[in-house]
């Protein structure tokens, strides 16, 4: 049976533009090029998980706007359930402006939409939350929200990982209600600096892009190597790790073949442009670390 996986997050309409470098205040600038595609912090994962064979549930709101609906579709062709999926009258829906050099990306965030995920709307999912193997955040909808949700499926014994990104500061409550928090290097700094350690190391999966991944091994801060490939666009590898963590860990996967595996498929989605086009199917990945190994 296919792994069940709720992701309560955001969408977004990802508008992005190429360029050489970025604009000085108030300097006009030729970027190279300019597309817009669906994103979003949660709608990523959940296409991560989905592309490998999970079946996913989403769980957030969008706007009633055209965005709204091209996110919705965009998610239901690529095979993620979009039933519990709220528009909400006269917002907008989410958006992400993406500069894009290189290697590198700056993204602002305008929630819209994505603000209007609410506990009570959680709560009311409480039965389709309870019958998943693994409940996916991340901190794009509001804290509150993220709360109530890591609290429902921690109640049911249901596997809980936080991504806490983009970084905001966490209770000790809610760090007490997650199995697994997987900041990237910038957002673990963040982490640390108000929290208390001990029991956060062993939560700890820290991801550090071409260095791979660190988690806790029940002793120390090991590292789990990534793979070398060519870059076109790094937007979403982080959300390809989570999406390909929670595929692993609702199979019931040891926590470093997971991370083997999720550094594949990060490793994989940065080959193309875009956050969700990149994300690799259980074929791809299966081929590729044949071919490494
Ligand atoms: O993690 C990448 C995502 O962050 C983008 O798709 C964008 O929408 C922002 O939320
Ligand atoms: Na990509």
């Amino acid at each position: 049976m296919a792994p069940k996986i709720t992701v309560i997050g955001s969408m977004n309409m990802d508008l992005v533009t190429e360029v050489e470098r970025p604009p000085k205040p108030g300097e006009t600038i030729r970027g190279q090029r300019f597309y817009f595609h669906p994103g979003g912090k949660g709608a990523n994962q959940a296409v991560a998980a989905a592309r490998l064979g999970a079946d996913v549930t989403m769980i957030g709101c969008v706007g009633d706007d055209i965005f709204g609906d091209q996110l919705i579709d965009n998610l239901r062709q690529k095979n993620v359930n979009t039933e519990h999926i709220q528009v909400i009258k006269g917002k907008s829906s989410g958006t992400a402006q993406i500069t894009v050099k290189h290697e590198s990306n700056s993204i602002i965030v305008v929630p819209g939409a994505n603000n209007e995920v609410s506990a009570a709307y959680v709560a009311s999912l409480e039965a389709v939350i309870t019958q998943s193997d693994v409940v996916l955040l991340q901190l794009e909808i509001p804290l509150s929200t993220v709360m109530a949700a890591a609290k429902i499926a921690h109640d049911h014994g249901i596997l809980v990982i936080l991504n806490p990104a983009p970084f905001q500061r966490l209770s000790p409550e809610l760090i007490d209600l997650i199995d697994y928090l997987t900041p990237n290097e910038l957002e673990y700094d963040d982490l640390m600096k108000n929290a208390r350690s001990r029991e956060l190391a062993k939560k700890l999966i820290v991801t550090k892009g071409k260095r791979g991944a660190q988690y806790f091994d029940g002793e120390r801060l090991a590292t789990v190597p990534t793979y070398n490939v060519e870059v076109v666009d790094t937007t979403g590898a982080g959300d390809a790790f989570n999406g390909a963590l929670a595929y692993c860990l609702a199979k019931n996967k040891p926590l470093d073949t997971a991370i083997h595996f999720a550094n594949a498929v990060g490793a994989l989605s940065v080959k193309r442009h875009g956050a969700q086009e990149g994300m690799p199917t259980l074929e791809e990945v299966q081929l590729f670390l044949r071919r490494e190994e």
